[in-house]
């Protein structure tokens, strides 16, 4: 394959995405990406001020949104991007939080709900929200955003009812791929190890939590949002046409030791 060709494989010109979590972090980065690739891009968070700086940057549309509203999913996010941008074409589920920092045996019961809501529950139902719209317009691709904590038990971090989300995410990925390969949608994850963003800046400043990551992450190097964006657009482009129902770990080698 010549440059130019690989190249194109890139090229997001006729794409239309939603990016969730877009309002900080690697939603955000994730978001300037693919505009910067071609693609029109609908912003999907709920802090409004942000999300309309960035739409204003990348040309794209903010759209306001709870996503543990999960009754409200598909009315509040698909109507608007279809009727402003077109058919979705990409969806990236990179929205998540944790609730809780409590131990297994003491997680609230109504922390390990709101966990599984944002992070499984919201990314199936806007995928079914998307779906219709990929199956008519020939195929598309969805990547969520899971975690290492998804794979492996993090000592020292207490994360059980966050860990099943995103291990759920792996197992709704690998089904959505194989009922929906049929429609040329492709559904594939990818699992980040630790990276810098508003939610693990606190363990990046202090020393413990510095030398903590340090010490269990092989490339000498500390992780960023920047460090995961390549894998979101390999699969989200036609450079993973041929990907699916796959979760892709990005961790600096946490998960190798
Ligand atoms: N940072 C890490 O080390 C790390 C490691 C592994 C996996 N991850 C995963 O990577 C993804 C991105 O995280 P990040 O580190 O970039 O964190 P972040 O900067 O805190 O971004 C989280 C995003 O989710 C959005 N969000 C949270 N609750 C929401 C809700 N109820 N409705 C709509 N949007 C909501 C936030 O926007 P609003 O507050 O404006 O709603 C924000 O844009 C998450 O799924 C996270 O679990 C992160």
């Amino acid at each position: 394959m010549t440059p130019h060709a690989a190249a194109h494989l890139f090229d997001l010109h006729d794409a239309v995405a939603i990016v969730t979590g877009a309002s900080s972090g690697l939603g955000a980065e994730i978001a300037r990406t693919l505009a910067g690739f071609g693609a029109r891009v609908a912003v999907v968070a709920r802090r409004a001020d942000r999300l309309a700086a960035l739409a204003h940057e990348i040309d794209g549309l903010a759209v306001t949104c709870d996503l543990s509203d999960l009754e409200h999913i598909e009315s509040s996010i698909v109507p608007p991007v279809v009727e402003t941008l077109g058919s979705p074409t990409i969806l990236v589920n990179a929205a998540g939080n944790r609730f809780t920092e409590q131990q297994a045996e003491s997680e609230p019961l109504d922390a390990i709900r709101r966990t599984l809501d944002l992070n499984l529950l919201a990314p199936f139902q806007l995928a079914r929200a998307v779906f219709p719209h990929m199956r008519d317009t020939g195929g598309g691709a969805i990547v969520n955003i899971s975690s290492i904590s998804g794979r492996v038990g993090v000592p020292g971090i207490p994360q059980a009812s966050y860990a099943a989300s995103k291990a759920g995410l792996s197992g709704l990925t690998a089904e959505l791929a194989v009922q929906w390969a049929r429609h040329s949608i492709r559904v594939n994850t990818v699992a980040p190890g630790f990276f810098r963003s508003e939610i693990t800046d606190d363990l990046y400043d202090s020393e413990r939590g510095a030398r903590y990551l340090r010490r269990n992450t092989p490339l000498p190097k500390e992780g960023s949002a920047h460090d995961i964006v390549g894998a979101v657009l390999w699969l989200a482009a036609d450079t993973g046409s041929y990907v699916t129902g796959q979760t892709i770990v990005v961790d600096g080698g946490w998960t190798a030791r």
